[in-house]
């Protein structure tokens, strides 16, 4: 059995009361939409029971689910972990909603100095720090976009920023909703840089130093958001990607990943893009 009882978490099929029901949705009643994607249901949940007169879809194996936040149309998909999933998803979004911008929401582990848990992270630039096409291409170098570095778009960052700092502003989460003791929303700072993505969960300071040794700048490690940044580019549709920090990608960080989640990750998520759309409404 590869996966022991405590990771069930990670595997749970899609929860009530979605699940089993499809219905599909005419576009053309819609206008473009922003798509708002993350990899887990725990990070993504609220913000999908945020959808007012929400209707969804479900094709291959993920469901996409859409209605509007103060009248705003919007779409929400639940990737799953990695890469591959990541890229899945956004491209059947790209081509089924045509949305305007695409979000990307979720966790990241903390390897950046001074990057905290509880912290947050809008990206400006990604990278895949697991690409390697040498002796073809330099090391990170994506071929199709000749670079190693994927910017996010200017405005949707400053836009997250933006909105980070209010949310935390107005209180951030309530210290109550965490049980697990892993956030204090006194003590957080936005952060603005890289984030690194990779089909790893980075969980020992001697894999997080080799990273950093290689991309110094990197502040967060993740799975899924230089995936999102390439097919975004690669389509020409504005993106950017924010994440919380759920750990320090050490060795405790399956631990605080699995906490942070549970009791944090939501709320954290859902707040801070409820107010980046209340700024765009
Ligand atoms: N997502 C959250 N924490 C992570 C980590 N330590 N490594 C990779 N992805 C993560």
């Amino acid at each position: 059995m590869l996966f022991s009882s405590r990771f069930d978490v990670l595997t749970s099929p899609l929860p009530e009361p979605f699940a089993g029901t499809v219905a599909r949705i005419d576009r053309r009643q819609m206008s473009q939409p922003i798509a708002i994607l993350t990899a887990m249901e725990q990070e993504g949940r609220l913000v999908e029971a945020s959808l007012d007169a929400h209707r969804q879809e479900s094709w291959g194996g993920r469901r996409y689910v859409s209605g509007t936040v103060a009248q705003i149309p919007i779409v929400t998909a639940i990737s799953g972990f990695g890469k591959v999933a990541a890229a899945a998803t956004v491209a059947a979004v790209l081509e089924r909603y045509r949305p305007a911008k695409v979000l990307f929401a979720g966790v990241a582990g903390g390897v950046g100095r001074g990057v905290a848990i509880g912290d947050i992270v809008v990206a400006e630039s990604l990278v895949q720090h697991d690409f390697d096409a040498r002796p073809l291409f330099d090391r990170f170098v994506v071929p199709s976009l000749g670079s190693a570095r994927i910017p996010a778009d200017p405005a949707l960052t400053d836009g997250l920023v933006t909105a980070a700092a209010e949310f935390l502003a107005k209180g951030g989460l309530d210290p109550a909703a965490s049980s697990s003791g892993t956030y204090d929303p006194a003590s957080v700072t936005v952060h603005r840089g890289t984030i690194a993505s990779g089909d790893r969960f980075i969980a020992s300071i001697a894999d997080a130093s080799v990273l950093l040794r290689d991309l110094p700048d990197v502040l967060a490690v993740e799975m899924e958001g230089a995936a999102v940044a390439q097919v975004c580019t690669e389509a020409g549709v504005p993106f950017a990607v924010f994440r919380s920090i759920s750990d320090r990608a050490d060795h405790l960080a399956d631990a605080d990943f699995l906490a942070f989640i549970e009791s944090v990750a939501a709320p954290l998520t859902a707040g801070i893009v409820t107010e980046f759309l209340l700024a765009l409404s």
